[in-house]
């Protein structure tokens, strides 16, 4: 158990995940099942629907140590709250906005609608985050050569 944590702990660039349970987890859940493959960098973390991701958890994720921060719900309209996901896209363009604004590279935030069919899908962004993560790691790397 111990060498399975330390393996998972280990992973780098290490993305902060924040999915609504209605669509998104059950995306990711989809992609897992399907056995799609996709990086296994993420922490996820659960919430009933987009709207409840206030932009402090982002900016605390970031703080403590995350690489990127994934935001992700139901597509317009599909919302099981109705207009949670209409709030949580004015209150998180507002984060990048701030983000961009503090120096914050835009590979480290991404907001995306991921639909419980869209396990693919899922994986692609996950895919095309740690790409980026790897690619501002390495050009920094060889700005320091
Ligand atoms: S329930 Fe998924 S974004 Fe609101």
């Amino acid at each position: 158990m111990e060498a399975v944590q330390a393996q998972h702990e280990d992973k780098r660039p290490k993305i902060v995940a924040f999915l609504c349970n209605w669509c998104s987890y059950a995306g990711a859940d989809l992609a897992g099942s399907g056995r799609m493959d996709y990086p296994a960098n993420l922490r996820v973390i659960r919430v009933p629907c987009s709207g409840r991701v206030d932009p402090l958890f982002v900016l605390k994720a970031l703080e403590q140590g995350a690489d990127a921060v994934l935001v992700s719900g139901c597509h317009p309209g599909d919302c099981h709250y109705a207009k949670g996901n209409y709030y949580a896209r004015r209150r998180l363009t507002a984060l990048l906005e701030l983000l961009e604004f503090t120096g914050v590279p835009p590979h480290k935030y991404r907001f995306e609608w991921v639909s419980a069919s869209e396990g693919k899908e899922f994986a692609q962004v996950i895919r095309e985050m740690v790409e980026a993560l790897n690619a501002a790691e390495q050009k920094a790397a060889m700005a320091h050569v």
